[in-house]
């Protein structure tokens, strides 16, 4: 009893803008609580004592890393506890915290398979990015419908990506690159509409680009698409050069062929790293590509380009890296 017991409620009071909290309702909703305690059982070590306000004399929304609901008191929809080192696995109950739209666990020790989390359908950030994630990404994880920002990058994940991915409507960013997955990218990409950042490189993705990719209204706007470090093959295609507001993009280290489409010039004119290296690219290097003005680095080495060196490259006013080697180039 005591200061505690008083003080809390009108905590409380005040986090929730609510004044009809009392001790009885301390413990709150008991699904969010044990979904959180199973969650803490499964922590293994938390050296920087992430979680040690997570007990019994502390209401469990004003545990470190959680944030609970206004309109729904007592339900948590925010847990965020990046950059904490944490050991353990992500429990299956997370799924239980239905009302959650960020679970941020990124820059942590989580091991384990990614459980499918597909209760948590008002999802809006999933942050689990540098961790040693094992396994499939679950097909449920789309079941998340309202995904905006989805962040799986430098973990272990195998097998495909998910080929329903294009029922995440919302989806605006994705980066699941230095994993090990597998698999083509699903041509259902081109059903994310408002997708606008691309990241799935270091992987061991083959097939050919998906042309949807670049159909996407969105796709690249003010951002980057990074596919390099793969084993994709074909062509590329065209429609990639239509992204009128792409910044990056980076294709570089794979098997890519074909010749550069003529409506290179077309690309970006914020387009700031064209980044093609270590692919199989040929033909000859169309001068329209003069038009990019924004180019501060172009990479082009290592294809099997031929003929002359466009006039309109050296004249790219902002370009301080170009890399041209290790192709077939007619010398300038
Ligand atoms: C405490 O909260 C419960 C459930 O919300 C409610 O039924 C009860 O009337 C409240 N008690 C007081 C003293 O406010
Ligand atoms: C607690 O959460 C469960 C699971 O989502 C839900 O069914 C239940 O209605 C919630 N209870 C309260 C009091 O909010
Ligand atoms: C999560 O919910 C399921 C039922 O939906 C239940 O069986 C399980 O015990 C819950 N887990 C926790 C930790 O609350
Ligand atoms: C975790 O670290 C990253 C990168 O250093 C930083 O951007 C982010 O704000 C940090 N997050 C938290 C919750 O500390
Ligand atoms: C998706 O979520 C809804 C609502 O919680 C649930 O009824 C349905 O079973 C889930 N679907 C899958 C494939 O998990
Ligand atoms: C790739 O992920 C591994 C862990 O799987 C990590 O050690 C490494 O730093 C990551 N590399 C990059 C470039 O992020
Ligand atoms: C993508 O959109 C097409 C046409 O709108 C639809 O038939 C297909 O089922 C969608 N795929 C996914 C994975 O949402
Ligand atoms: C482009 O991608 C490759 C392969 O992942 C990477 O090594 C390189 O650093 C990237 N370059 C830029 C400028 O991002
Ligand atoms: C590029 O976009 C223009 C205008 O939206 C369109 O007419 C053209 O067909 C597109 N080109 C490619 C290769 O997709
Ligand atoms: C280049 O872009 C313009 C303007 O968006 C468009 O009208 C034209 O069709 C494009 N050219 C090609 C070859 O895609
Ligand atoms: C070129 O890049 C600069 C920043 O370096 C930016 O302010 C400008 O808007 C870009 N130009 C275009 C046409 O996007
Ligand atoms: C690269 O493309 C050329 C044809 O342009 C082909 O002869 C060669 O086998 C290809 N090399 C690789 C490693 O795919």
């Amino acid at each position: 009893m005591g200061l505690a017991m008083l003080v809390l409620p009108v905590l409380l009071g005040l986090f929730y803008g609510a004044s009809d909290i009392n001790c009885s309702t301390v413990h709150g909703n008991t699904t969010d609580h044990r979904s959180l305690l199973d969650f803490k059982g499964a922590i293994r070590a938390d050296p920087r004592g992430a979680l040690r306000s997570w007990n019994e004399n502390i209401h469990y929304c004003m545990w470190s890393g959680i944030k609970c609901s206004t309109m729904h008191p007592e339900r948590v929809t925010v847990l965020n506890l990046a950059n904490m080192s944490l050991t353990g696995q992500i429990t299956p109950s997370l799924g239980n915290l239905t009302f959650l739209w960020e679970l941020t666990l990124s820059n942590n020790l989580f091991s384990g398979q990614l459980p499918s989390l597909n209760r948590l359908i008002r999802l809006e950030i999933l942050y689990l990015q540098n961790n040693l994630l094992q396994g499939n990404i679950p097909n449920a994880l789309t079941n998340c419908s309202k995904l905006l920002l989805l962040d799986l990058s430098s973990n272990m994940l195998v097998g495909s990506i998910p080929g329903n991915i294009g029922s995440l409507y919302n989806l605006k960013g994705i980066d699941l690159s230095n994993n090990s997955l597998t698999g083509n990218i699903p041509p259902t990409f081109g059903n994310n509409t408002y997708l606008e950042e691309l990241r799935l490189t270091h992987n061991q993705l083959k097939g050919s680009i998906p042309e949807d990719l670049g159909k996407l209204p969105n796709m690249g706007k003010n951002r980057a698409v990074f596919l390099g470090q793969n084993r994709l093959s074909g062509r590329v295609p065209t429609t990639l050069f239509n992204l009128s507001k792409l910044i990056i993009l980076n294709l570089s280290m794979n098997k890519l062929r074909g010749t550069l489409p003529y409506n290179i010039g077309n690309l970006s004119a914020a387009l700031q790293w064209l980044i093609l290296g270590a692919n199989n690219l040929s033909g000859t290097v169309p001068p329209s590509i003069g038009a990019l003005k924004n180019l501060t680095v172009l990479d082009l080495g290592g294809n099997n380009f031929v003929g002359p060196i466009p006039y309109s490259v050296g004249s790219l006013p902002k370009l301080w890296k170009l890399d041209l080697s290790n192709n077939h180039f007619d010398s300038w």
